[in-house]
């Protein structure tokens, strides 16, 4: 198993150009289900889970090519079983949404339910109500949902919870719905938008998607499309909290500044320096890291996949900060690797309450989950000696070579193969 090992002191500085987002574009390769044709996505992460999903496919029917460019061509799905098998859907919760694509377009399918994981339990009964709301025979059994419907109708339906992936799974299928489908309480990620974004190229009649209401005339069929996936405002954040805690400066270039706002306004008010260039958004890290409260809201609230990053920038700031995380109910994990060096960090409940400390010291850490491995990462940029982060295939999952990404920029780390455990 791989390890990647940091030596802390190195500032970042330099430019790096933001790769396409992860969450973007998992669901874009699950809404090519819904056509008959070739859909090409551009600027595609070359990110573990962005296989997965790609092997999904093609275990469905699909032809899928390429990488970078990826192309897939849903033209064999029908012939298939049109079934999420428990494997894929362990490793990745996000095959779920293929749900609602297959749905709509085969009027039947068969998912793994995905059980709990490493950040709470995750269930997904807003998908398969939104879904039944729009006709669909739901039944459980031996640990999969059986879904079927002749064909689904348009209808009102009011989500109990904010959620993305419910979202995004109802309105796809939606698209080829009969009729019109009025969805309330609906989240405003982006990717939210991305994907309504991209319905509308393939043919659908999506309005709203970016505000909490999202209104979709079905339509007949969905054609293919030629897309490229927009940048990764994760990704950029993360890079952002490097450069702030190491004193560094680098310019992030296509970062999605318009949906960073509640990200960038907690940098400056922890002292961060933010400029909106033409390119990008350049960070400016200070001398001094000043304490900050944040807590995770559905968005445009601060986002819960900057919560472990967030804590390290708190965890060297000089004061007292308080990080509360409203949106999953077991996202601390990190918490205990980050005092093993050197923070001073206390859960209380959803809350951590974190003292600044002068300097972190390096220590070897375990990631258990993507954002809590990026926040090692970061940890061990500005921690004294060698931090060395072990099971980092969650870090490969969100984060491109983030190794030589960073070493780019200056850091002082190296990915050591094959490490024993
Ligand atoms: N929830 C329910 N019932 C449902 C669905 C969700 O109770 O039917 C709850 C969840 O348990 C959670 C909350 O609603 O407490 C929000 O979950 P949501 O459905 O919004 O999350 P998701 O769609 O499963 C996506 C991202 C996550 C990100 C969350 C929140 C993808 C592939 N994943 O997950 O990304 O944290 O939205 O913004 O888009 C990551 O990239 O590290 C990551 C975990």
């Amino acid at each position: 198993m791989d390890k990647i090992v940091v030596h802390g002191g190195a500032r970042l500085e330099g430019e790096l150009r933001v790769n396409g987002a992860k969450n973007a574009a998992l669901l874009i390769q699950c809404a090519a289900l819904l056509t008959s044709g070739k859909t090409t996505l551009r600027h595609v992460p070359q990110l573990s889970d962005v296989r997965t999903m790609s092997r999904l496919l093609e275990r469905l029917g699909c032809a899928v090519e390429g990488d970078r460019t990826l192309a897939i061509d849903a033209a064999g799905v029908g012939d298939g079983p049109c079934e999420a098998p428990y494997d894929l859907v362990k490793t990745m919760r996000a095959s779920v949404t293929v749900m609602g694509p297959l749905l709509a377009r085969y009027g039947r399918t068969k998912v793994s339910l995905p059980g709990g994981c490493a950040i709470g339990a995750r269930p997904i009964d807003q998908h398969l109500k939104g879904l039944e709301a729009l006709g669909a025979n739901i039944e459980l059994s031996h640990g999969y949902v059986n879904l079927e419907a002749e064909r689904l109708h348009g209808a009102a339906f009011v989500f109990d919870t904010v959620t993305v992936g419910g979202t995004q799974n109802v309105m796809m299928a939606a698209t080829l719905a009969k009729g019109t489908t009025r969805l309330e309480n609906v989240a405003r990620e982006p990717e939210v938008q991305e994907l309504a974004t991209v319905l509308n190229k393939m043919g659908a009649q999506i309005r709203g998607a970016g505000t909490s209401v999202i209104e979709i005339e079905g339509v007949d069929e969905l054609v293919g499309v030629d897309h490229a996936i927009l940048p990764d405002r994760i990704e950029a954040g993360t890079i952002a909290v490097g450069a702030a805690i190491t004193g560094g400066e680098v310019l992030l270039l296509d970062a999605p500044v318009d949906h960073m706002h509640s990200l960038i306004g907690k940098l400056e008010d922890a002292g961060v320096q933010c400029v909106v260039e033409p390119e990008g958004l350049r960070v400016y890290g200070p001398d001094q890291i000043e304490p900050v409260d944040v807590v995770t809201r559905p968005h445009p609230g601060f986002p819960t996949d900057m919560q472990a990053q967030f804590m390290v920038l708190a965890s060297v700031a000089k004061g007292r900060s308080m990080v509360t995380e409203t949106i999953f109910e077991n996202r601390f994990m990190h918490v205990p690797e980050l005092q093993r060096m050197g923070a001073d960090m206390h859960i209380s409940g959803n809350t951590v309450v974190i003292r600044g400390v002068d300097r972190l010291s390096g220590a070897t850490v375990m990631a258990t989950d993507l954002r809590a491995s990026a926040s090692l990462v970061l940890a061990g940029l500005v921690a004294e000696g060698e931090t060395e982060i072990r099971r980092v295939y969650h870090l490969d999952r969100g984060y491109e070579s983030i190794e030589e990404r960073l070493r780019g920029l200056g850091a002082n780390i190296e990915r050591v193969s094959g490490a024993r455990m």
